[in-house]
């Protein structure tokens, strides 16, 4: 009885309690949107406990197309640089393509990092080199680079090649019943059974639904739950608690999934002598070259780098594809011009795909160019001050640890850069005309010493993936298609708000 009595004035202390941390947290961020302000930068007036964010959820690991509107607004007030929070982080938007070649490249040593939050100490194995800061970055991109060398495309080109077969089954079979096509379905489940096949040397059976276990990891990585945006949120706040908590990016049991799958394929080609021709032969020969070497490339960093090539790759890749195949479907034009182009150049190489044939279709690559103009992927790029920087122009300086962001999205659409940004037009990119792009006006796979370090390979994919398909089939848009089609907002990777259907009719 005497407990319960005490019950009511325990209540009152975590009432008390929370109250008093919801202030604190309150000044925390009233405090930090005073940001820009005491800094004589002008910015876009952020909102308790948001920021410039338009919603809760992935946008907690960076923008996605509302910078497009920031990055409008701020030019055409004459501004070359804008505040906005990201919770209460400040991020200062580049607008000035000066001030983002300084920080992509000229002044690249200020700007090594990106602004991810990570946690090496209570997650080691997903440590790679998208995270890594400074110096053990530039270790393990120095060490990662030669994995993507022309030699070594050369050789992965033949099993992505191969990769392709499954999914020209499925065509034949939506051809067949005359169903629509899910692009971004089925060209997912190719991307994910080449980098599964090249990362982790297996095959990830992506079009049997019994089987597609790399598929459903693929997908729950990008459908973040509760728990994980809580971390990222808390993250994204403050670096510090989230490390000191525990927090961690990637669930648990995905990365014990990876890991289980990666120890236990290297095993296997131990003890069996068995070499392939893989992304993941060339990390594990790195792994075991460095063995006992002080601040070699330890088993973590071999576990954590081949998780992130597969999660940097399949989904980077497959969205480009997809937005490549919806925009051929519905200009039949320059479908028919890709491939007469396809087969012109495969008849010079007696009908077979090889890795000269496709650097010879040159009209492919301009459409390719072209789509990742219109639908970068990865939005927007970003990194982290890592010590005091001055912006030559403004006299503006900000501290270590503030993020700046590069809107990839929104410079591709600008257009002072590109003439009647709305229309597809691989024409831009002809041999003729793509000198004149704007240089840092275009640059979907980043810019500057930490650009992407997979753009050879993502090229190579989408190519092989688009030169099977077009090679064989017809494509036109079906009806289900909500057109004109709208992107989403708050999101990472560029998605539209509906599905794209396709329908192909056999040639
Ligand atoms: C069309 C496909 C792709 C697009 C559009 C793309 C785009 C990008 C962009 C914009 C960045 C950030 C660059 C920067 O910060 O300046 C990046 C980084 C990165 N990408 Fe890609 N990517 C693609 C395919 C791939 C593939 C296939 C892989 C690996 C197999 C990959 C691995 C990476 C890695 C590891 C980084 C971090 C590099 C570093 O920090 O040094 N990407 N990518």
């Amino acid at each position: 009885m005497a407990v319960l009595g005490l019950l009511p004035q325990f209540l009152l202390y975590i009432l008390s309690a929370l109250v008093s941390l919801l202030l604190c947290v309150y000044a925390y961020f009233s405090y930090s949107f005073t940001y820009w302000k005491r800094k004589g930068v002008p910015y876009i007036q952020p909102k308790f406990p948001l920021g410039n964010n338009d919603c809760y959820g992935t946008e907690a690991l960076s923008y996605g197309l509302e910078t497009v509107d920031w990055y409008t607004e701020a030019k055409k007030k004459g501004y070359k640089i804008v505040g906005t929070w990201n919770y209460s982080n400040p991020v200062l938007l580049l607008v000035d393509l000066d001030t983002i070649k300084s920080v992509l490249v000229k002044d690249f040593n200020y700007f090594t990092d990106r602004d991810f939050f990570h946690n090496p100490k209570h997650d080691p194995k997903n440590e790679s080199i998208f995270v890594a800061e400074n110096e053990e970055w530039r270790q393990l991109r120095q060490r990662l680079s030669p994995v993507f060398t022309t030699a070594k495309m050369r050789i992965m080109f033949e099993l992505v090649n191969k990769c392709a077969e499954p999914m020209m089954q499925l065509f034949e079979t939506y051809s067949q019943s005359g169903d629509p096509i899910d692009i971004k379905d089925v060209v997912a489940m190719f991307t994910t059974d080449v980098i599964s096949c090249v990362a982790f040397g297996l095959d990830a059976s992506s079009f049997n639904p019994h089987e597609a276990k790399f598929r459903v990891i693929g997908r729950k990585f990008f459908e973040s739950n509760l728990k994980t945006k809580t971390h990222l949120i808390i993250g994204r706040i403050n670096k510090k608690i989230a490390r000191f908590l525990g927090l961690r990016i990637i669930p648990e049991f995905l990365t014990n999934f990876f890991t289980e799958v990666i120890t236990e394929n290297a095993r296997f080609r131990q003890e069996n002598n068995v070499r392939k021709t893989d992304l993941m032969q060339l990390l594990l020969d790195l792994y075991e070259s460095s063995k006992g070497q002080d601040g070699g490339f330890t088993f973590n960093d071999f576990v954590g780098n081949v998780i992130v090539f597969f999660l940097a790759g399949f989904d980077t890749t497959s969205t480009t594809m997809h937005y490549a195949l919806y925009e051929l479907a519905r200009n039949p034009n320059l479908q028919e011009k890709t491939r007469m182009e396809i087969e012109t150049v495969l008849k010079k190489h007696d009908g077979h795909l090889t890795y000269e044939a496709f650097q010879e279709m040159t009209y492919l690559r301009q459409v390719i160019d072209e789509t990742l103009r219109l639908y970068p992927a990865v939005q927007n790029v970003t990194r982290v001050c890592g010590k005091p920087y001055t912006f030559k122009d403004s006299k503006v300086t900000i501290e270590k640890g503030v993020s700046v962001v590069v809107p990839l999205v929104a410079l591709g659409r600008d257009p002072d850069y590109h003439q009647d940004p709305e229309l597809f037009d691989p024409e831009r990119f002809s041999p003729k005309n793509k000198e004149s792009i704007t240089k840092y006006a275009y640059m979907p796979f980043g810019e500057g010493p930490r650009n992407c370090i997979g753009k050879r390979f993502g090229l190579m994919n989408s190519s092989i993936g688009l030169i099977r398909i077009l090679k064989a089939y017809k494509i036109t848009i079906n009806s289900q298609t909500i057109m004109p089609l709208k992107l989403k907002r708050g999101v990472f990777l560029m998605q539209p708000v509906d599905k794209l259907y396709i329908n192909a009719i056999k040639i």
